[in-house]
């Protein structure tokens, strides 16, 4: 749960109660790496020691930059002589507070470490250093061998290969390639005494033993620092196809659904199927600067990729999907994208939530997998937790919750307008894999990100007109309303089809919920695999799991 103390600390600047350094670690730091890889000083050091929703960070004893796998176990053996905590980062784009350090801890970026180690064309398999950003990786990829990484997501530019399979991360193509637990072949890593495992392999098939190396997958960091990874990596397709319809009701979005993934609809071309609610894309054409392509709004909005080799499959295939949804009334109206350039313009609206939503005022931020019949709509959890918090707050805080047909609004995936000021609950997410973004959204005064000229009238012109202390007890009363009471709806509602986390990982910010999804057992067997693979207990502590017992 986000406490009041850590949303204030977010509105503030990074926490510089220091910690003091045991003496001589950082002379030997610089001694292992060099001056120049070893940052000390405030202002050096704050882009690695707060995260990407501005909501955790403290400053670390020091940050340090290897250029090797050799310097990484150099150091992690120092810090394990001293008894010093270190927190691996790669991107800095996770979302869940666990990428950046606490006071007492230093961090270890791998950004120097971005070399592809080669590609093996008769296996079709990429090994590459831990640092290697997605973006860049995957475009160099398609240029030289045709081939791609299986996943994508809007951080691409910024997060790392490392980053992402240290947080076994999901994305929009996990309908087409799976998860990373499907592409991951070996990985190298250097575990909490400094001895590195190297597990590289471009066998597809190795049965000699346990396959540890996915022990490293999701892990965040808790086991190891990953410092090279080995992916099977499929054809790129050459060409795609994306579609944008817009659904009156959320059982019209689920059999939609239905054909897009059945042998009838797009079969093996499918490559995403997302879904955002009216009030996530009025975010992101209001503070995201997307363009809504259909002719008005929607209560859900769905997003389909298809792609293959061939350009003609993936068109027809798209193309009768949405004929068929329509005439079969699941969707009202679509829009075929005719260029490269519509297809981003299409891609853009689901792609900018995220960032639109730190404009405007992140505020919860929950990532869960849930069956579709609760996901949105009447018996969804997007609706439940808006009516939830409106019993739990005053009156008016809620966009528009005074509304007197509020109920069978929220019922069709409506949110109150987005720039009328309170708090609002937008829904959007990757609904082919089951996996919802349900976010509420709290008016916020930091500009620092860029909010749109004159908005913050606009924001505090509605039914709430708070003070900023007022905004601080905002951000506690939602937290508070919220979790853990959608986690636990969640998994009382979504059975086995339900996961409190789904794909953005624990880090600090579930970690007062994420038990809901593990069994006594599994608690049991990660706190004996914890203990012992890092028996100090320095490798990210108090991420993924407490470190209480
Ligand atoms: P970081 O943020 O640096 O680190 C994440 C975690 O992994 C931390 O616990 C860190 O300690 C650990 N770690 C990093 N590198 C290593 C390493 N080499 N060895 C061991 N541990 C390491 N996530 C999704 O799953 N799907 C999405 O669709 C998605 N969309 C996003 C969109 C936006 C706009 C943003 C900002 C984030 C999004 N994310 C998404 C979250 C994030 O991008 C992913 O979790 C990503 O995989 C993190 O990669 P990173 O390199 O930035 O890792
Ligand atoms: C997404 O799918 O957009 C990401 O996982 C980020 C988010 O949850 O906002
Ligand atoms: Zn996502």
């Amino acid at each position: 749960m986000q406490s009041a103390r850590t949303l204030a600390r977010a509105r503030g600047s990074i926490s510089r109660a220091m910690s003091t350094s045991p003496s001589g670690l950082v002379p030997r730091l610089e001694q292992l790496l060099g001056r120049d890889a070893v940052l000390t000083q405030g202002d050096s050091m704050d882009k690695y020691c707060r995260d990407w929703l501005g909501q955790y960070g403290e400053r670390a004893l020091a940050v340090v930059r290897p250029n090797s796998t050799e310097q990484v176990a150099a150091v992690v053996r120092a810090c394990s002589e001293l008894k010093v905590p270190l927190v691996p980062q790669g991107g800095n784009t996770g979302l869940v507070g666990g990428s950046v350090p606490r006071s007492g801890e230093v961090l270890l970026s791998l950004e120097r470490m971005h070399s592809v180690r080669f590609f093996d064309q008769d296996s079709n398999v990429l090994v590459a250093e831990a640092g290697c950003r997605l973006q860049e990786t995957d475009e160099w990829l398609r240029r030289e061998h045709s081939r791609c990484i299986p996943l994508d997501l809007a951080a691409k530019g910024s997060c790392t290969l490392g980053g992402n399979v240290s947080t076994a991360a999901g994305g929009v193509h996990v309908v087409r390639w799976g998860g990373l637990h499907s592409s991951v072949l070996g990985v190298e890593a250097v575990l909490a005494d400094g001895t590195v495992v190297d597990g590289i392999r471009t066998a597809r098939k190795s049965n000699t033993g346990y396959h540890w190396s996915h022990l490293f997958v999701g892990a965040e960091g808790t086991l190891g620092i990953v410092t090279a990874v080995a992916l099977a990596v499929p054809p790129a397709p050459r060409n795609r196809a994306v579609a944008m319809v817009g659904c009156a009701d959320w059982e019209g979005v689920r059999r939609l659904v239905h054909r897009a993934l059945g042998p009838d609809g797009l079969a093996e071309t499918i490559s995403a199927l997302e879904y955002l609610d009216a009030g996530s894309v009025d975010m992101a054409v209001t503070w995201g600067g997307a363009r809504d392509p259909l002719d008005e709004r929607y209560p859900y909005t769905v997003l389909l990729e298809a792609a293959s080799a061939d350009l003609s499959s993936c068109s027809q295939r798209l193309e009768h999907v949405v004929q068929s949804a329509i005439v079969a009334e699941e969707a009202v109206t679509g829009v075929i994208a005719s260029s490269t350039q519509q297809e981003r313009e299409l891609w853009a609206v689901r792609e900018s939530v995220t960032l639109a939503l730190t404009k405007r005022g992140a505020g919860v931020k929950l990532d869960v997998s849930v069956p579709l019949s609760r996901m949105a709509g009447p018996e969804g959890a997007v609706v439940a937790a808006r009516r939830h918090l409106a019993n739990e707050l005053p009156p008016g805080w809620l966009s528009n919750a005074t509304s007197a047909d509020f109920e069978s609004l929220c019922g069709a995936g409506w949110n109150g307008g987005v720039d009328e000021g309170g708090v609002c609950v937008v829904g959007y997410g990757h609904v082919g894999d089951g996996n919802l973004h349900l976010n509420a959204s709290i008016p916020s005064l930091r500009k620092a990100r860029g909010m749109p000229e004159g908005r913050e009238d606009a924001l505090f012109a509605g039914a709430v007109a708070w003070t900023p202390p007022q905004l601080a007890d905002a951000h506690s009363r939602v937290g508070a309303a919220l979790l853990p009471w959608v986690p636990q709806w969640i998994t009382e509602h979504g059975g086995r089809g339900a996961s409190v986390s789904a794909e953005h990982g624990v880090g600090v910010s579930k970690l007062s919920y994420a038990g809901l999804s593990r069994g006594e057992g599994e608690e049991l067997l990660m706190r004996r695999l914890k203990a012992a693979l890092d028996p100090l207990n320095l490798l990210n502590p108090g991420r993924v799991m407490t470190s209480d017992h």
